[in-house]
């Protein structure tokens, strides 16, 4: 905790952090509210002009993130090889791939630093079989039937025991790695509120199927050097099986993806590629963005590695 301590300079940018945290609270708020079952109350409790509030600075987000796209999608190939070559090299050369953050994560960080990480990313995490299932709406039959195997997967192929969501709960319940709200950075909420909205809204469903594609091309390396690093912690292999897992299903999923869902819409549709495109860039951009966030504060340096050698954290069921 002390060397943590260390890292908590304030920056020239305070007012804007602010800014984003405030934002990005209320619209995660807001996504709770449109997500979760509930009851009618009466119209005191359903404000549309509150709603309405949310939805444009929800939408004032989205043209920001997507207007920092510009440059990066100047040349991005029109014919459907070309596109898909350039999709799937996104795995290596997109925002935030090999971050230096993961390979810490796999050999260097300590128990409590892993629980933060695990804590942000589960404030992030917006439930992928629910943007699959919204998603998923009035698409194409092709497309639509491997959205259907790639829920059916989530969903533990109808047992409960091998439903993903769940499992990522069982491993935050384990290591205690919930955070309150007020230890959340920004850029982690940012990330899980531009996922909901491009799945809720209908005019961003490709970008949704841009981003949840990218999401599988990507995660498996991500994946990898956690469950090497809950390993490396003293953490079981049932705690662990969410990382464990899509270190490699994701592989499967994601070449899928590619082919019966990414192909069929740039195939059918001139504008499609563009979308997909930026829905996968605005998802890296967003993920980066968390990596970053993470080392600042985590401190994730060369001293910082040696400081973390000598501290002995070590977890056991
Ligand atoms: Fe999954
Ligand atoms: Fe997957």
């Amino acid at each position: 905790m002390g060397i943590m301590a260390l890292c908590e300079v304030s920056h020239p940018d305070d007012v804007l952090v602010e800014r984003r945290l405030a934002l990005h609270r209320r619209l995660a708020r807001r996504n709770e509210h449109r997500l979760t079952p509930a009851h009618d109350v009466g119209s005191d409790a359903f404000d549309l002009e509150a709603e309405a509030e949310d939805r444009r600075a929800e939408e004032e987000f989205v043209s920001g993130e997507r207007a920092a796209l510009t440059d990066s999608l100047r040349d991005l190939p029109s014919d459907v090889e070309r596109f898909m070559s350039w999709f799937e090299r996104l795995r290596e050369t997109g925002p935030g791939q090999h971050d230096p953050l993961f390979a810490w994560l796999a050999e260097e960080c300590t128990l409590a630093d892993m629980r933060w990480f695990l804590g942000q990313e589960l404030a992030g995490e917006a439930g992928f079989e629910d943007l699959l299932a919204f998603t998923q709406v009035k698409m194409p039959v092709r497309v639509k039937l491997e959205m259907a195997r790639n829920y059916w997967d989530e969903m533990g192929r109808g047992r409960r025991i091998g439903m993903h969501g769940p499992m990522l709960e069982r491993l935050a319940e384990t290591l205690s790695a919930r955070l309150s709200m007020d230890q959340i950075v920004w850029e982690s909420l940012a990330l899980g509120n531009l996922m909901v909205a491009l799945a809720w809204n209908r005019r961003y469903a490709y970008q949704a199927v841009g981003a949840l594609g990218v999401v599988e091309l990507t995660a498996p390396d991500r994946a990898k050097q956690v469950n090497a690093g809950l390993r490396r912690l003293g953490v079981g292999p049932e705690a662990r099986k969410y990382f464990a897992m899509h270190a490699t299903l994701d592989i499967k999923h994601s070449a899928a993806w590619n082919q019966e869902v990414l192909r069929p819409l740039v195939e059918a549709d001139d504008r499609a590629a563009r979308a997909i495109a930026e829905g996968a860039l605005m998802r890296l951009g967003a993920g980066a963005r968390c990596f970053a966030a993470y080392r600042d504060r985590l401190c994730v340096s060369e001293s910082r590695f040696k400081a973390s050698r000598s501290t002995s954290d070590s977890f056991h069921r």
